[in-house]
């Protein structure tokens, strides 16, 4: 088992250290150098697509915070509505889908029950679905319409972490499809995004390589009893997904939120020496948020939070408000996710370790629910 593990102690932290690969593999093959997409192995039509005029992401998990990372960059890039919903919820209301609607069914498994019913739903409906998994042969690419395979490698740790880059990533190239065979983008700007994409696995490595402060931090955090996270745009999953892996893994009582609704109810939570992560948006982001979440963080330090930041290299603004600052590369905001993530799995990873729990095995999970 060591062997398994590649000289780390858990598959957890192989798993976290594997990302850079996991995004790569994700990517490899599916762009021409002309910066095209080749997405040929999906059995559906461009035709097909371009009929779609909705989306629907359904998804339980982590592979729903990957589905509301790709709500951002498909609604921006393809100017196509997207929702994204869990996937037990769905199907249990009375949810408009028809034979427009592009369902892209999130499962790093594949065999997630209530993924499975959403999607036999939604086909009934007359939905299209796309699945976006990480297992081959599984059920539901067998059962979708078309599949779009994650390269992430087996994922033996319960909770998810490389399967969640590589869904994101696979999310990002899905998009850039729709938007080319759509033509709501210039080859040039795709061709753009897929360099910038392909840059994101050596930057990942950066993040890995300078844990050491992240890791200490978490020791000395073991004996905390809640933690919250704010983002905002695609920070906002990524600050969810980092409350996800605190819980399942420390079993902290820990909570995500998004940055502009603090003012509407979280703030009263913030009392002396209670942390909070913030997920801090690009400087060179549109749409002043970076300024928005900087008074974010003025404000519940002003309250007597311990602030965590995790900011963009060079985003010097956040540092006086930042009781403990971590930076990642710079990289386009939309796939900031790829980098942001990385800290938080592994100071969920280090704090559960410091406190003696097996992070392969978190108590009560299991890797596929394969019930309802
Ligand atoms: C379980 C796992 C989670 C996972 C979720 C969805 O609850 O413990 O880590 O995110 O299922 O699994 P799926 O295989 O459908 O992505």
């Amino acid at each position: 088992a060591a062997a398994e593990k590649g000289g780390y102690d858990s598959f957890m932290e192989k798993e976290i250290n594997d990302q850079p690969q996991a995004v790569g593999d994700t990517l490899l093959g599916r762009s021409d150098a002309d910066g095209r997409l080749t997405l040929d192995e999906l059995r559906v039509s461009p035709e097909e697509l371009k009929s779609v005029n909705k989306i629907m992401v359904l998804a339980c998990g982590t592979s729903a915070y990957a589905g509301q990372v790709a709500k951002y960059a498909i609604e921006h890039w393809c100017r196509l509505p997207v929702e994204v919903e869990l996937s037990h919820e769905f199907r249990y209301r009375d949810p408009i889908v028809d034979a427009n609607t592009l369902i892209v069914a999130i499962s790093q498994s594949g065999e997630t029950m209530d993924t499975l019913m959403a999607v036999r739903y939604a086909k009934e409906q007359g939905a299209k679905v796309l699945a976006i998994c990480n297992t081959n042969g599984s059920t539901i690419p067998r059962e979708a319409d078309a599949v779009l395979y994650t390269h992430a490698g087996p994922e033996i740790a319960v909770a998810s972490t490389k399967a969640f880059l590589a869904q994101i990533t696979a999310a990002y190239l899905l998009g850039l499809y729709l938007a080319q065979i759509r033509g709501n983008k210039f080859q040039g700007e795709i061709k753009d995004i897929l360099a910038d994409l392909s840059k994101v696995p050596d930057k990942i490595q950066q993040v890995l390589d300078n844990s050491g402060q992240i890791k200490e931090l978490a020791q000395l955090m073991s004996e905390t009893g809640s933690v919250l996270f704010l983002g905002r745009h695609v920070g906002f999953p990524v600050a969810m997904e980092g409350a996800l892996k605190l819980k399942e893994l420390a079993y902290i009582h820990a909570e995500g939120f998004a940055a502009g609704e603090l003012k509407h109810g979280p703030i009263a939570l913030i009392e002396e020496g209670q942390p909070v992560f913030v997920v801090v948006p690009s400087p060179r982001g549109r749409d002043s948020l970076h300024a928005k979440v900087v008074s974010n963080i003025q404000e519940i330090r002003a309250r007597g939070a311990k602030t965590i930041v995790i900011a963009e290299e060079g985003d010097d603004a956040v540092k006086a408000y930042a009781e403990h600052i971590f930076y990642v590369p710079e990289t386009p905001p939309l796939l900031a996710p790829l980098l942001t993530t990385v800290p938080l799995q592994i100071f969920a990873c280090e704090l559960a370790t410091a406190k003696g729990f097996d992070v392969d095995q978190p108590r009560n999970l299991a890797k596929s629910v394969t019930v309802e």
